[in-house]
């Protein structure tokens, strides 16, 4: 019975590719409809597990919920040495925070933390994680997801460190994330620092966005590669400095950390 099921889903999976390879995948409007509904309405284990909710029975009986806001901590720490910048510090903001595993690290190296996220449970839950460990202020943030630039356009230009771990990979659509890309570069100071996360495609059929079926396949729905999201961000106004490549973690796999600072700031000629 379980190896049907695999086999089934794996022939759904290569049906799915093909059909988005060929143009028919679903349209940016019925994703997003589709991500809106799933995201926004509390469901059960598999939402917090995705939402990252310390509680969720997926980081249960470990240590990884908050292993791996540690592990991006130290990972921001050392990827801001290549620019000469101090890390964390300041405003701090994670895009699509969650249930706080970064936010309880990244909080209190910092003197105020905005958390965006478009789940108002997620958010209060991202709250209580961080007044649990911090007295650093936290501002949540909620976005319609249709408009994210509305909800921070107060903040633009105030925000010393954008982060965003485990989104890019499940928001509807690449011209989606070259509008988060331009937010970044938007709300940034002039001497900011972004550490981005995406899930790379490798060049190989399973690894390209799969822009279909947006409930069942959330994780994967979509992917760039590494060259493509280098220039990507040069077009949306940051500077790539760096990336960090993670194959395979105890999450998932192909993950790709791209360092970035503002174009015009101080820092962009670093990349020279
Ligand atoms: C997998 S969790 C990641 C949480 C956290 N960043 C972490 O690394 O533990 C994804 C989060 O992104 C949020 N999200 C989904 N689409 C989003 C969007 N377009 N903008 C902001 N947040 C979004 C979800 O509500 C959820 O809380």
């Amino acid at each position: 019975m379980d190896r049907a099921r695999r086999v089934g889903g794996a022939a759904l999976d290569v049906v799915e590719r093909t059909l988005t390879a060929a143009g028919l995948g679903e349209s940016p409007e019925k994703l997003g409809a589709d991500a809106r509904r799933y995201w926004e309405q509390p469901d059960g284990d598999r939402w917090r597990a995705d939402s990252h909710w310390r509680d969720a029975s997926v980081f249960a009986g470990t240590d990884l919920w908050s292993e791996t806001g540690r592990r991006h901590l130290d990972l921001l720490r050392r990827m801001a040495r290549v620019v000469e910048h101090p890390g964390p510090r300041g405003t701090v903001l994670e895009w699509g925070c969650g249930g706080g595993a970064n936010a309880v690290h990244l909080a209190p190296e910092a003197t105020a933390f905005v958390g965006v996220d478009l789940s108002a449970a997620t958010l209060e839950e991202c709250g209580r994680q961080v007044a649990a460990v911090t007295a650093t202020p936290f501002r949540p943030v909620l976005i319609d997801p249709a408009e994210p630039e509305a909800a921070v356009a107060a903040l633009r230009g105030t925000v010393d460190v954008f982060t965003c771990f485990y989104v890019f990979e499940l928001i509807v659509s690449q011209e989606y994330g070259a509008r988060l890309l331009r937010i970044a570069a938007d709300l940034l100071t002039d001497d900011g620092l972004a550490l981005v996360q995406i899930k790379y495609d490798t060049g190989s059929f399973g690894t390209r966005p799969r822009r279909r079926n947006y409930r069942s396949r959330l994780a994967s729905m979509t992917t760039y590669r590494i060259d493509e999201f280098w220039e990507l961000a040069h077009d949306c106004g940051l500077v790539p400095h760096a990336v960090h490549l993670v194959p395979r973690n105890e999450l998932d796999e192909r993950y790709a950390y791209f360092l970035l600072t503002r174009a015009g700031g101080p820092r962009a000629e670093a990349a020279r």
